[in-house]
């Protein structure tokens, strides 16, 4: 099949997305659930490209793979796992099973001991030395970073708890810069390790352990621990009831739905962080049920492997118009980036093509005037995915929504229609530039257009509308790493660079020698050495 898509992609390549277009262009290559839409009509996928794409998905058994992750297969062969985050949000769902034990009441309780601990803190009932909390310092990096990180500031029109700080940077000014401020006394710390080894986290958890002890008697008093590693948790004081468990079925960056999501549940409260877990299910549901034809995760995904596989665009731009989804980008390019970027199929075999493309963005507006010149003048193309809700929660800045609404819908727009050299060149000399000029002008104000965009559109965005959005990339990456063959739940490329820095740390110590290292490195050290003051 994948012959068949690059023929087709020859000879479709240089033809008009807009040639495609009829009134029924948008219904068709569009996809509903649950009143999220996706939109990839402005790509050059038309009837038999992605007749084929199904095809392709249908060969490589996506949907039987599907069906064994969600039943607790071990999918993830290379650490001998199950996959399974999809049982953190399956709160109405039948049992899972993983080893004959059928995980839900586990997860039931877990979910029951985090709310019960969040009404605590939000009531009052449990407080610090100094009183009621009023501070959330979250200590994790990855996956026990960034789901939280930007599920945060997303859901900040539903938060009435108290702030919540995450600090991931093994570099102190992370630290430094977030307790700034902050009263010891009245803030609680949560350290979120799946592990409880790694060593940005542990290093900034002691520091700010040191950082309490200050003003506070009992600092692991105000200590709660997120981890599958019970010993570990133990070790460093944290009191076993406000240790929040989860198993190693769930991957660090799949994980924000269960305790690894806890300063979210603490900032918007058990029913709104329950609220988000249900846009999962709703996903989830739609994901399993229905036919690739219709299905959201298998259309974006699909949309991926026409756009970096078949048409060969190397990166692929996240653009929110939603400023609250900033930190949306930088999730999904671990979500993505470290599930699918791998070079060996499942059976440790070199793969003839790349897997991931790379993905970046920023929300828009901003963007426009920042990178979007490359976007849309730049030689290479970058398919953009646009993602924006139909209002704001801001009613008295109603105008400013629709400012953005229509900044969005204009991107995409411009983006396939560009304009052509006539056009710009009668709009030059309407200024009153001729000859040479006016041709050097007209050429600037020349787009190729022709460029993908699709677009994901929603009312507005509440928790359910999040956990549906978190879940349908989830799927999508999966629905890519299925088709391509690998195992997009482990993540061996972090390794070498950690060890690496293990066998460092004694070398860039005061006196610490450098002899072993490679010569590129020591001479970085002995110069870093040279600068440093203190
Ligand atoms: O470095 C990669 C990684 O293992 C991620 O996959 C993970 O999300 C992150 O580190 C943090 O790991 P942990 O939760 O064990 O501290």
């Amino acid at each position: 099949m994948w012959d068949t898509l690059k023929a087709l992609q020859a000879a479709t390549k240089d033809r008009k997305i807009t040639d495609l277009f009829d009134d029924n262009r948008v219904e068709e290559f569009g996809v509903e659930a649950d009143g999220l839409f996706f939109d990839f009509s402005k790509t050059n996928i038309d009837a038999d490209t992605y007749t084929a794409l199904i095809e392709l998905a249908e060969e490589k058994k996506v949907s039987a793979k599907r069906d064994a992750m969600f039943a607790g297969a071990k999918i993830n062969e290379t650490e001998d796992r199950a996959v399974l985050h999809t049982a953190l949000r399956n709160l109405d769902g039948d049992a899972v099973f993983v080893d004959g034990e059928d995980v839900m009441p586990g997860v039931k309780a877990t979910l029951a001991q985090m709310a019960d601990f969040a009404n605590a803190v939000r009531s009052g009932a449990f407080k610090g030395q100094g009183g009621a909390i009023t501070d959330v310092v979250n200590i994790g990096i990855g996956g026990s970073d960034l789901g939280p990180a930007m599920a945060y500031p997303a859901l900040a029109p539903f938060a009435d708890g108290p702030k919540c700080h995450f600090v991931s940077n093994v570099d102190g000014a992370d630290l430094a810069d977030k307790l700034a401020g902050l009263d010891p006394e009245t803030t609680l710390v949560l350290v979120a390790s799946k592990t409880f080894t790694t060593m940005e986290t542990m290093m900034n958890a002691k520091s700010a352990f040191d950082w309490m002890a200050t003003k506070v008697s009992n600092p692991a008093d105000q200590f709660a621990a997120i981890s599958t590693a019970e010993e570990e948790t133990a070790a460093f004081g944290i009191s076993a009831e406000r240790v929040f468990g989860f198993e190693d079925w769930v991957g660090g960056r799949y994980s924000m739905w269960g305790p690894i999501g806890l300063s979210v549940m603490l900032a918007v409260g058990p029913d709104n962080f329950m609220a988000f877990l249900r846009g999962g299910q709703a996903m989830d549901q739609h994901f399993r049920t229905a036919p690739i034809a219709d299905n959201m995760a298998f259309a974006l995904a699909l949309t991926g492997i026409w756009h970096h596989q078949i048409c060969g665009y190397g990166t692929r731009a996240v653009l929110p118009y939603e400023n609250r989804l900033l930190r949306l980008p930088a999730y999904l390019q671990q979500l993505e980036m470290e599930s699918n970027g791998k070079s060996v199929s499942l059976a440790g075999d070199a793969l003839d093509q790349t897997v991931g493309p790379i993905v970046w963005g920023e929300p828009g507006t901003n963007g426009q005037h920042a990178f979007y010149q490359l976007i849309h003048q730049g030689r290479q193309v970058v398919p953009c995915e646009f993602i924006v809700g139909a209002e704001g929660h801001e009613p008295h800045l109603a105008h400013h929504h629709r400012a953005l609404l229509s900044n969005c819908l204009a991107q995409s727009e411009a983006l396939m229609l560009g304009r052509d050299y006539a056009t710009s060149e009668a709009r030059m000399k309407a200024k009153g530039h001729k000859g040479d000029a006016l041709k050097a002008h007209a050429m600037q104000r020349v787009f190729s257009g022709n460029r993908p965009s699709t677009t994901l559109m929603y009312q507005k965005l509440t928790p359910f509308v999040l956990g549906q959005i978190i879940a349908l990339y989830e799927h999508r990456v999966f629905v890519e790493g299925a088709i391509l063959g690998i195992n997009s739940y482990d993540q061996w490329g972090v390794e070498l660079g950690k060890e690496l820095a293990v066998k460092l740390a004694p070398a860039v110590e005061e006196g610490g020698s450098t002899e072993g290292l490679h010569a590129g490195t020591a001479a970085l050290v002995a110069r870093a050495k040279a600068l440093r003051t203190s």
